[in-house]
């Protein structure tokens, strides 16, 4: 961590106080207020953490106004352009693009892990057919705390190291396993012969009467879908990964924790909600009747798809994730798809909008990404999954950034309380 260069002042009923502030590599100055309450016996109040560094981290930065991210200082879409998934997994992993030789130990330690535990196929069909395969992520996830217990010891090192690994590598064959339990196909084993994308997609739409030749095009889609969503700095579910991880939990509880956490529609579940909501306005004419909805402040209705916490001018992954669409749908021949051109005509008419424009609400990378695994023929319930499944890594990382930083303590947020004070207990009788 930096050495403080300036100091804050705090001035509360004529008492002043100093505290340090800090100046990260990038990005803004922060108040380290950490002896705040032991100084001055007040918290600060930061609902939803719009204002507050919860750790230092060397893994991802984020310049929301310049519309900039970056992995490890590597800007994603030359990630996205020039690297591939695992390649990326390994900078987040270990800081540092690997050599030829650390890459191919690398892929060949992740491929050798891919398949599950034959009798974690009983969780699966302990499941509805109609469960929601998130639902059943969270699940099946949580349990490889029951079934990989050399791996759990979170102060070793090599368990680690090897969680890592089996994390990375069987979340595909975990999401295609929900995929086919829902459409009462058998499982596909992985093959590892096939890269990482090639592999998931053969494990989604092979069937043992007919294999799936895994066409490159698709395949670099995928790959770069997974890159697109590897970290993304302390969002919601990395946050709630640290915090899980901060209680010493083991690995798979936190990423279940993660899982569970990117589900909502403010978050992972953003994409399966916007590609729902396209189907729903189902043609360009209706396009205005939504807009004004999302307008109307009685309304909940919001654009699934719009907006940012972070980025407030664009979102750099929507910008690789459009370009990959455009070629994923001329492979596909799909460009008079009525959702890809409702999808188009939605997003002019929004950024021609007012409303939009001075909220600062742009494209956000679930608009295009399901927009592309629709095509590929991805059900919208799978939306989600995959992106479980590809920032898995981005939780990872952080976990491990987390639990190898020695100052690392339990996370324990205080609160404003507004509630009753003490009073007495009443008998039923007498209330
Ligand atoms: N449609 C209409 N109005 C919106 C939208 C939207 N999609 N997003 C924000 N607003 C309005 C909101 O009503 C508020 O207006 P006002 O100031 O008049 O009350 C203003 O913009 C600021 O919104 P906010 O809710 O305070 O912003 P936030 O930073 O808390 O929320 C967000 C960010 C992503 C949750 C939100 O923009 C949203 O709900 N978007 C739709 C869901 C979505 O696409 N999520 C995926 C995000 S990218 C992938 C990921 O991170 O998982």
């Amino acid at each position: 961590m930096s050495e403080p260069t300036k100091t804050a002042t705090l001035t509360v009923d004529g008492q002043s106080y100093e505290f340090p502030v800090l100046s990260p590599s990038a990005g803004p100055d922060v108040i380290d207020i950490r002896k705040l309450y032991g100084t001055t016996g007040m918290f600060t109040y930061d609902p939803s953490f719009t204002s507050t560094a919860s750790c230092d981290s060397t893994i991802t930065y984020i310049d929301g106004e310049k519309g900039e991210l970056l992995h490890r200082g590597y800007p994603i879409d030359q990630l996205a352009s020039k690297s591939h998934y695992l390649e990326v997994c390994y900078l987040l992993l270990y800081g540092a693009l690997p050599d030829a030789a650390q890459l191919e130990d690398f892929e060949s330690r992740v491929t050798k892990h891919t398949m599950v535990h034959e009798q974690m196929h009983r969780f699966f069909t302990g499941f509805r057919r109609d469960a929601h395969p998130m639902a059943i992520m969270v699940g099946v996830v949580g349990a490889m705390s029951a079934f990989y217990h050399d791996s759990t010891d979170i102060n070793d090192p090599w368990q680690r190291e090897v969680a890592s690994i089996r994390l990375i590598a069987k979340m595909p064959t975990i999401a295609a396993m929900a995929y086919k339990y829902t459409i009462g196909q058998p499982f596909v084993y992985p093959r590892n012969d096939l890269d990482y994308a090639s592999n998931f997609l053969r494990m989604c739409f092979a069937v043992p009467a007919e294999d799936y030749q895994v066409n490159p095009i698709l395949a670099r889609a995928m790959d770069r879908i997974f890159t697109l969503h590897a970290d993304h700095e302390q969002n919601a579910s990395t946050s709630t990964v640290r915090l899980a991880s901060s209680s010493g939990a083991n690995p798979f509880a936190c990423i279940a924790a993660g899982i569970a956490c990117l589900w909502g529609p403010a978050h992972g579940g953003a994409n399966q909600a916007c590609l729902e909501m396209l189907k729903e306005i189902g043609t360009p004419d209706r396009i205005p009747e939504f807009i004004a909805r999302a307008k109307d402040k009685n309304d909940p209705f919001r654009l699934m798809g719009f907006g940012h916490r972070v980025y407030k001018n664009f979102d750099p992954r929507a910008t690789v994730m459009k370009e990959s669409a455009d070629e994923v749908l001329e492979l596909l021949g799909v460009e008079d798809n009525p959702i890809l051109a409702t999808a188009k005509e939605l997003e002019k008419q929004a950024l021609a909008d007012p409303y939009f424009a001075e909220k600062k609400l742009f494209p956000n990378v679930d608009f295009y990404s399901g927009v592309i695994l629709e095509a590929m023929g991805f059900p919208t319930s799978m939306f989600t999954p995959i992106f479980a499944l590809s920032r898995t890594v981005g939780w990872i990382s952080q976990w491990k950034e987390q639990i190898e930083d020695p100052g690392m303590r339990i996370g324990r947020p205080r609160q404003l309380y507004v509630g009753e004070t003490a009073r007495d207990y009443v008998d039923v009788e007498n209330r």
